[in-house]
């Protein structure tokens, strides 16, 4: 058999985050996040060829033959796996993803290359799937991967259920919901992170006193994230966002060995965003981090300039990335 597709996808930045499993081995949260998709100034574009005449899986990133037998690529690689499974197959794949942005620096590049992943192989393989069960599919190679399914704002429910069948991704709005909304991404390291997500969140899960209150608090704060989107309350938003970060990052420290993602450029970074929102007598602008120093900051258009300017203030910031909400996922056709 012969199949081929390729699938462009956008990183998520989430604004409620996922860290810690109630079942790791379906991956199943401990609570809900909330995301948006993020434009097309980031993107990560994956071509998937599965060749029976093929005796071996080969898979590029940017370009870089990746090791088969790494632990975290192996973890990455289980969605073929499943997809093979599922189309009851055991062709060999070809994979090449390419990233727009620096990988595996706290940028979700996990999350863009499993969904692009996961589109192109169930397209290749020609197999109709719901966006529910790519959700489903697309979590077992990278939780937050499932997010990055959907275009706009998406919620990664919990869910209830021991067999995780009411824990997948849906889209709260779409990209056209509120367009004013920007998102500035401030390089400020390159580098790979030291612990990967998912090692870094089983730690916290099993050795944080702090995390013990977290899922309920991101539990409730997601109820009132969607609602703030859709009556589109930048304030509440905001405050939301930041104060979500913050607790991500003091159970991160909580943890023991303790997990520092953050450097002083991500400090530096958070006190220039609460001078301004200060300066301005409300919320402007909102930091967010992921596990990694790098910020995303979520700003409106008619703000993004004086962020801009307070960022260029920054030195030692190495690029910076404008983008807005993403439309999602889309398939090109390729030689
Ligand atoms: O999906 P993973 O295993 O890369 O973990 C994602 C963890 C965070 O980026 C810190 C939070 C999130 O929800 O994206």
């Amino acid at each position: 058999m012969y199949g081929k597709a390729t699938a462009i996808t956008s990183p998520n930045i989430a604004l409620i985050k996922y860290w810690g499993n109630r079942d790791e081995r379906l991956m199943l949260p401990n609570n809900s996040s909330i995301s948006m998709t993020l434009g097309d100034e980031l993107t990560t574009k994956t071509k998937v060829i599965f060749d029976s005449k093929q005796d071996k899986d080969q898979f590029y990133i940017n370009g870089k033959l990746q090791d088969l037998s790494d632990k975290e690529t192996m973890e990455r690689f289980a969605v073929i796996n499943k997809i093979r499974s599922i189309a009851g197959t055991n062709a060999k794949v070809l994979i090449s993803s390419e990233n727009s942005f620096p990988t595996s620096a706290g940028l979700a590049s996990s999350a863009s290359g499993i969904a692009a992943m996961v589109l192109a192989s169930t397209k290749a393989l020609d197999l109709k799937l719901d966006s529910r069960e790519l959700s489903i599919i697309a979590k077992v190679g990278s939780g937050s991967a499932c997010r990055s399914l959907f275009g706009g704002f998406v919620k990664w429910e919990r869910g209830q259920k021991a067999d995780g069948t009411d824990s997948y991704a849906r889209q709260i709005a779409g990209h056209e919901h509120w367009p004013e909304l920007v998102d500035i991404v401030a390089v400020v390291s390159d580098s790979k992170k030291k612990v990967s997500s998912r090692a870094g969140m089983r730690q916290t899960v099993k050795s944080s006193l702090l995390y013990k209150a977290r899922p309920e608090w991101a539990e409730n704060m997601c109820v009132k994230l969607e609602d703030a989107i859709l009556k589109k309350d930048f304030g509440t938003l905001a405050e939301i966002t930041m104060k979500d970060s913050s607790n991500l990052h003091a159970v991160m420290l909580d943890t023991y060995p303790s997990l520092m993602y953050l450097n002083d450029t991500s400090k530096e970074i958070m006190y220039k965003i609460a001078e301004l929102n200060e300066s301005e007598g409300k919320p402007v602008a909102a930091y967010t981090f992921d596990a990694g120093a790098n910020a995303n900051i979520i700003t409106r258009k008619g703000d993004a300039d004086k962020v801009m300017e307070m960022l260029s203030q920054v030195a030692s910031i190495k690029e910076i990335r404008k983008t807005g909400i993403g439309k999602g996922p889309r398939f090109i056709e390729e030689s």
